[in-house]
């Protein structure tokens, strides 16, 4: 699978680091060569000779080791790799990548690389969320910098949320889909995202709360495997991603125009929160008070995109997928979704009050098919995304 495949692995100095050796293992296991490089830091944790006798490999740990600037400067040493893979990722690594330092062996070869880049963060759940390292993810992302997890779960500081590395085997299958060319390569994605407004008037619209952040993740997520992504977006409080053909709309008219107008494509995500209802006959200027009492807006149904996309006779995706979000009766409301709307999938998530999910960076889902429905444990949203676009890949496979 990754036979031949050289990996430049960096193990940042956090607990997880002992699941960076069983990485080691799948990794070679799958035929790739480990170059293997610890952080001061990570030989607390794992020792050098545990980390060398795994990989087969010297190990390479510190920046003025002589002998190595002899046999490998450390700039040929960060071009040998087919990727570098930083696991774990801790907060003060992905700080140095964010700010282009280089004071070490692993940030001067996370700098002097022209190889992609996957990372695994691994730290704890208040660093995960604190503004700073938001800021330095969302850096790296935007580096075009990939991300592996973290998985949201019991952590070895005691706390629960999401820090913790994700799984040596999920990193294994990030590494393999970005190295095999990518397993949607070749393959047309549309999704939707976002909210959308409804006006009233000319400066008045009618809105949800979506913040676009699970189609954002979906799209980053298709991207990661190759994938070609026509991302149809409402006013959404998070941006599109890099790498997608972002299509802007505002109504959900616009939003069924610019959906029609992208398609054929192989599969279809519709992640939009689309108003159900519109303003008939909004009004061409600015409703003014006191023109007798207050005014009444009368509504009109908007079109169901997912339906009618689900519903082509001709030019239908092979995939259309759709969401469901429900307060309530989760899985019965969305399997009564999926017949009504005719898609192939939903996937359905609790928004009740409470649960955090709508505008929040995690989703507890389930996924209805036409063999039944699959709960997922919750997890951060792109973690979902990673999960939904490895199932479209196999679906389209
Ligand atoms: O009917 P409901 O709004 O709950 O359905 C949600 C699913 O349908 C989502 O996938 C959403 O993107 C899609 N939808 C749509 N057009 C609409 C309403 C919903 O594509 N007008």
């Amino acid at each position: 699978m990754l036979t031949g495949k050289r990996i430049l692995l960096i193990i940042g100095g956090g607990i997880a680091a002992y699941k960076s050796l069983e990485l080691i293992r799948g990794l070679t296991r799958a035929g790739a060569l480990v170059t293997p490089v610890l952080t001061r830091a990570g030989s607390e944790f794992v020792t050098p000779l545990s980390v060398s006798a795994l990989a087969g490999e010297k190990v390479y740990s510190d920046l003025w080791d002589l002998t190595d600037e002899a046999e490998m400067g450390h700039i040929q040493l960060s071009r040998v790799a087919d990727l570098v893979v930083v696991a774990p990722a801790t907060a003060d690594l992905m700080a140095k990548m964010a700010a282009g330092l280089a004071d070490d062996l692993a940030s001067t070869l996370l700098l002097a690389t022209d190889t992609p880049v996957l990372i695994a963060p691994a730290m704890n759940v208040r660093m995960w969320q604190h503004p700073a390292t938001r800021r330095n993810l969302s850096a790296l992302t935007g580096d075009g910098i990939a991300v592996v997890g973290p998985a949201v779960g019991d952590m070895a500081c005691g706390e629960h949320g999401p820090g913790r590395m994700a799984e040596p085997a999920d990193i294994l299958a990030a590494v393999t889909a970005r190295l095999s060319g990518g397993a949607l390569s070749g393959r047309h994605l549309l999704i939707t995202s976002g909210p959308t407004h409804e006006p009233i008037d000319p400066v008045r619209y009618i809105a949800n709360r979506s913040s676009g952040a699970q189609g954002a993740a979906i799209a980053r997520a298709a991207l990661a495997l190759g994938a070609r992504v026509s991302f149809v977006t409402g006013p959404a409080a998070v941006a599109a991603p890099d790498g997608v053909e972002a299509i802007r709309v505002e109504t959900a008219q616009q939003m069924l125009e610019a959906v029609t107008a992208a398609l054929p494509a192989d599969a279809a995500i519709f992640a939009a929160a689309v108003a159900d209802w519109r303003v008939a006959g909004p009004s061409g200027s600015k409703i003014k008070k006191g023109q007798g009492g207050s005014p009444v807006l009368e509504f009109t149904e908007n079109p169901d995109i997912l339906a009618h996309v689900a519903g082509m006779a001709e030019g239908r995706p092979l995939l259309v997928v759709g969401f469901a979000a429900e307060t309530d009766d989760v899985t019965a409301n969305a399997t009564a979704k999926r017949a009504r709307k005719g898609c192939d999938w939903i996937l359905a998530n609790d928004v009740s009050p409470g649960s955090g999910i709508m505008g929040g960076a995690e989703n507890a889902v389930t996924l209805i098919t036409g063999d039944g429905a699959e709960d997922w444990p919750r997890a951060g949203k792109d973690a979902v995304a990673a999960r939904l676009v490895a199932r479209i890949a196999e679906a389209l496979a």
